[in-house]
């Protein structure tokens, strides 16, 4: 039986995550600002690290694998957007790098980041706020958000979300998470019925742009159904996942974007991929 790591366990998806591995036999260090094993506030830096630590000290060094569920919806407000940028990103990525080094003593450890179809469905988000959040920079990437004004907590989302997804695709295939026998993927679901989603379901006009948006299948996803994706991709029939940013989500993403990818590499990237060609070495 495994030790696993599972971030925002005590609500919705990380929740019903960490229950199907308790109910497998695995231990389970949840993390949450809620009650949980490791109370911890993602949003600082300060709840970062000390989360980060208290889990190592938790598991003795050693993860079979980490979910990173935690997460703040766009329900409008003031600090609204730092805060979505502060736990939806940098509460993935610091403590990704900073249990790295577990995951890699662990047996074939496997990581599942919360991404969401917002990444591919929600338009005009601003590329200024992924790039900053990449290059670590939180006020270069808030500043980038200001502009948008009562729209800029969907923004923050959204741009947390593509930068967490870019973040995961970029390091899951490096030496020191592939060549170190960890499977670094992301899920990306739709609109799941969470304590988050029923949030901004409370708000009318929330509520009606939500109820209004295409989902071909029709209705919400179910927390459940999610959890059980996110146990196969921690399962060893995930070996070969590598990279993956998989969309749950009734069909949105297909819907809005079914002609753009998988896409041709397009020619003016030719140079770009022959170098990353000739580069390759196989960590197998
Ligand atoms: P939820 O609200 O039910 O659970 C999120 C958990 O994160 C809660 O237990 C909460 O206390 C914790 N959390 C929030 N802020 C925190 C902080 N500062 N420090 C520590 N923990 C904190 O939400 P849900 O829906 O289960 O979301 C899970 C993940 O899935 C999130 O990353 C969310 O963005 C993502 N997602 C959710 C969708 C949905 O429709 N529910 C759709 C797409 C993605």
């Amino acid at each position: 039986m495994g030790t696993y790591v599972v971030t925002g366990s005590a609500s919705g998806m990380g929740r019903a995550v960490a229950e199907r591995l308790r109910a497998n036999g695995h231990t389970v260090i949840g993390v949450d600002v809620q009650p949980a094993e490791v109370v911890a506030d993602l949003s600082t830096p300060a709840g970062r690290r000390a989360a980060a630590n208290a889990v190592l000290s938790a598991c003795g060094g050693r993860l079979d694998g980490a979910v990173l569920a935690a997460g703040v919806g766009p329900t409008p407000g003031r600090d609204q957007p730092r805060r979505i940028l502060e736990v939806n990103y940098f509460g993935v990525v610091e403590l990704l790098q900073a249990w790295r080094p577990a995951l890699a003593a662990g047996e074939r450890a496997k990581v599942v980041a919360f991404s969401s179809n917002s990444t591919t469905t929600m338009p005009a988000i601003p590329g200024r706020a992924i790039r900053a959040l990449l290059a670590g920079d939180v006020d270069k990437a808030a500043r980038a958000l200001r502009i948008f004004g009562r729209a800029a907590s969907s923004m923050a989302y959204g741009a947390s979300k593509v930068a967490v997804s870019r973040w995961v695709r970029r390091h899951a295939v490096t030496r020191d998470w592939a060549g170190a026998g960890i499977r670094l993927n992301a899920l990306a679901p739709g609109a799941i019925l969470t304590p988050l989603l029923e949030k901004q379901l409370s708000t009318p006009a929330e509520a009606k742009a939500i109820h209004s948006f295409p989902v071909p299948i029709g209705g919400f996803g179910d927390a459940g159904h999610l959890a059980d994706w996110v146990v196969f991709m921690l399962s060893d029939s995930a070996d070969f996942l590598c990279g993956s940013v998989l969309f749950v989500d009734g069909g949105s993403d297909a819907y809005f974007r079914s002609d753009d990818w998988p896409g041709p590499v397009p020619a003016r990237r030719l140079a770009a991929y022959l170098r990353k060609f000739k580069r390759f070495t196989s960590f197998s």
